[in-house]
């Protein structure tokens, strides 16, 4: 993958910006992170044992939603640092530590997730530059995962 350059984490952060809109935010990044998680689980059936602490069995339940909210606006944090390269490298750094702390968080997870969110994206803009998302989620994914 190419580097994440200047103007691909504009693009991106742009392109973000018009997924949430000018209102509330959090029904839309829970209903993504629904779309999400539904994508990984079933692809991935075993994968949902990962979230029983936060009571994946009812994923409308209190405890999913805010998991699921806490890893959106963790992403959102993310994508809006794009241009702070070494206070996002920190936030990955904290990130890659939470996710190795977690048995079973395995780096081909990673890719599920990152392909079913690039086909959000992509049914969600009517404009979506693929390649600018490639080049900077695999920064953002890579120092959540890298060494898992
Ligand atoms: C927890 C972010 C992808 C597995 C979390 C938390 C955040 C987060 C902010 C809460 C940390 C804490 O309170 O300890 C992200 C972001 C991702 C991502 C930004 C992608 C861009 C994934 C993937 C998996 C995963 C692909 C594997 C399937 C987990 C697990 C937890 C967690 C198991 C702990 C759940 C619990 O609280 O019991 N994630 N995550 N994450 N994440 Fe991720």
């Amino acid at each position: 993958s190419d580097h994440c350059s200047y103007e691909d984490a504009d693009i991106v952060m742009k392109e973000w910006q018009h997924v949430l809109g000018n209102g509330q935010s959090a029904p839309i990044l829970l209903r993504t992170a629904n779309v999400i998680f539904s994508g990984l689980f079933e692809k991935e059936p075993t994968s949902r044992d990962l979230f029983t602490r936060v009571n994946v069995g009812d994923m409308h339940s209190g405890e999913f939603l805010a998991h699921t909210l806490r890893v959106m606006t963790g992403l959102d944090e993310l994508i809006n640092k794009l241009h702070s390269p070494a206070v996002l490298d920190s936030m990955l750094a904290h990130l890659a530590e939470q996710h190795a702390a977690r048995d079973g968080v395995k780096h081909d997870l990673f890719y599920v997730f990152r392909d079913i969110m690039y086909s959000s994206l992509s049914q969600l803009l009517d404009e979506y530059n693929p390649d600018a998302w490639k080049n900077c989620m695999f920064h953002i994914l890579y120092g959540i995962a890298g060494a898992l």
